[in-house]
C-alpha cells in the first residue's frame, strides 16, 4: 500500500525534537518558528508533559465514555479557571473540524435553524458543516452541501448587520484568520457579532482553534475585545501534539444525553496531554510570554526593507512581503535551517511554541535581514 498523495513535502525527515528545536535523521538542527501549523503551545516534549502522558499510558490509554473519566473533569476545571470562562461547559473531541462540526449541529440544535454567516477567507476545517462554511470552493465536494451559508467580507460591519436576520442560526468566525492570511478581527466587529446575534438569537461561534490557548496573548482573542461568544472551538495548541479539541458552551445550553458523541474524544491519554499544557503555560507564563516575545517580534520587524505590511497579535503573526513569500520562505529553511508558514502567496506565518525565547527571536530576525536583502 502506498500513502494517498495529498501532502506537498519538503525532503526533510525530523526525528528528534526539543524546545522550539527540531533535528532531522542527520543530525540537522531547524529553529521552529512554526509548530507544526500553530500545534506546539509548550515546546517540544516539554519534560513535564512527557512526564504526565508517560505516567497515564502506563495506567490507562483508553476507555470509552460510558465510564468516569476525571481527568476530563479536571480539564474543565483547569480550563474554565485559567481562560476565565468557569461558567461554561466543555465537550471534548479530537480536532478543529469536528469542534466546528458539533458547534454548528448544537446551534442548529438550539434555535431550530439552518442559515450559516461565515467570512471571506475564513477557513474552519474540512468535514461536512465545517467545510461548508470555509471560503475555498477548492476543498468542497458537491456532497458538502453549502446552500445555507453566506460568506460575507471579514470586519465588515454594515455587511453583518444587514445580512443577520431572525433566520439566522449562527455566525462563525476566527478571531484572527490563520489560513486566511493572519488578518485580526476588530474589536468593533466582534461586538457587531455580538449585539447582532443577541438581537436575532442567531449563535456566535468563535473559531479559536488556531488563535487561541493564548497565542494572541489573552487565552482567547475575543478578550482583547470585551465580548462572550456562545459557542468556543479550540485544539492545535490544546494537547501539544496530542489529538484533542474541545467545544466550549456557554450556560444558555442544556445538554441532553445522546445529543452530541464521540468514540475518541476526552479518552485518558488526550485529557492527560492538555492539563500537562495547561498547567505548563500557567507555572511558566507563556501567556504572558506570547504577548511579550510577540511585541518584541512587532518592534524589529518593523522597518525591515521588503516587508509591506505586519498582522497579528502575540505569537500569530503575518509578514507580508513586497516579492512573493515562497522563495524566502525556502531560503530560512535550506539555508539558515528556520521553519516558517505561509499564507496566500505574499505572507510569511509565524507560530512558534508560546515558550519561545528572545534569543530565538533574534536568530530569526537575523536571518530574515539576511535573506530579504538577497531576494
Ligand atoms: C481556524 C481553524 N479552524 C479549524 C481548523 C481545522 O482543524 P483540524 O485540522 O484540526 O481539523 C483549522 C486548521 O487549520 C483552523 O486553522
Amino acid at each position: 500500500m502506498t500513502l494517498f498523495n495529498v501532502y506537498p513535502l519538503y525532503d526533510i525527515e525530523p526525528v528528534k525534537a526539543q524546545g522550539s528545536y527540531l533535528w532531522d535523521k542527520n543530525g540537522q538542527e531547524y529553529l521552529d518558528l512554526y509548530g507544526g501549523h500553530a500545534v506546539i503551545s509548550v515546546g517540544h516534549t516539554h519534560p513535564y508533559y512527557v512526564r504526565k502522558i508517560t505516567q497515564q499510558l502506563k495506567n490507562i490509554g483508553f476507555y470509552s465514555n460510558s465510564v468516569k473519566i476525571p481527568s476530563q473533569e479536571e480539564l474543565a476545571d483547569k480550563l474554565g479557571k485559567l481562560s476565565g470562562l468557569k461558567d461554561y461547559s466543555l465537550f471534548l473531541v479530537n480536532s478543529g473540524a469536528e469542534a466546528n462540526e458539533n458547534a454548528l449541529k448544537l446551534a442548529s440544535f438550539y434555535n431550530g435553524r439552518t442559515k450559516v454567516i461565515a467570512f471571506s477567507k475564513g477557513f474552519h476545517g474540512r468535514t461536512s458543516a465545517a467545510v461548508a462554511v470555509t471560503d475555498n470552493p477548492s476543498i468542497q465536494a458537491p456532497i458538502n452541501f453549502a446552500a445555507h451559508v453566506q460568506i460575507l467580507p471579514y470586519n465588515d460591519v454594515e455587511a453583518l448587520k444587514k445580512a443577520v436576520d431572525n433566520e439566522t442560526c449562527a455566525v462563525i468566525v476566527e478571531g484572527i484568520q490563520g489560513v486566511g492570511g493572519i488578518n485580526v478581527a476588530t474589536d468593533e466587529f466582534m461586538k457587531a457579532i455580538r449585539r447582532a446575534c443577541d438581537k436575532t438569537g442567531a449563535i456566535f461561534i468563535h473559531d479559536s482553534v488556531q488563535c487561541g490557548y493564548g497565542r494572541s496573548g489573552k487565552f482567547f482573542t475575543f478578550q482583547h475585545s470585551g465580548v462572550k461568544p456562545d459557542i468556543i472551538t479550540t485544539a492545535k495548541g490544546m494537547g501539544n501534539g496530542f489529538p484533542i479539541g474541545g467545544v466550549l458552551i456557554s450556560p444558555k445550553f442544556e445538554a441532553k444525553h445522546g445529543m452530541l458523541g464521540t468514540t475518541f474524544g476526552g479518552n485518558h491519554l488526550a485529557c492527560t496531554a492538555a492539563n500537562a499544557v495547561l498547567d505548563i503555560i500557567k507555572k511558566e507564563k507563556l501567556i504572558q510570554n506570547a504577548a511579550n516575545i510577540g511585541d518584541y517580534f512587532m518592534e524589529n520587524l518593523k522597518g525591515i526593507a521588503g516587508i509591506k505590511e505586519l498582522r497579528g497579535q502575540g505569537l500569530m503573526i503575518g509578514i507580508e512581503f513586497e516579492k512573493p513569500v515562497g522563495p524566502i520562505r525556502n531560503a530560512m529553511l535550506f539555508e539558515h535551517k528556520i521553519f516558517t508558514g505561509v499564507a496566500g502567496t505574499h505572507t510569511m506565518r509565524l507560530l512558534p511554541s508560546l515558550a519561545m525565547t528572545i534569543k530565538e527571536a533574534d536568530i530569526f530576525l537575523e536571518a530574515l535581514k539576511k535573506v530579504l536583502s538577497k531576494v
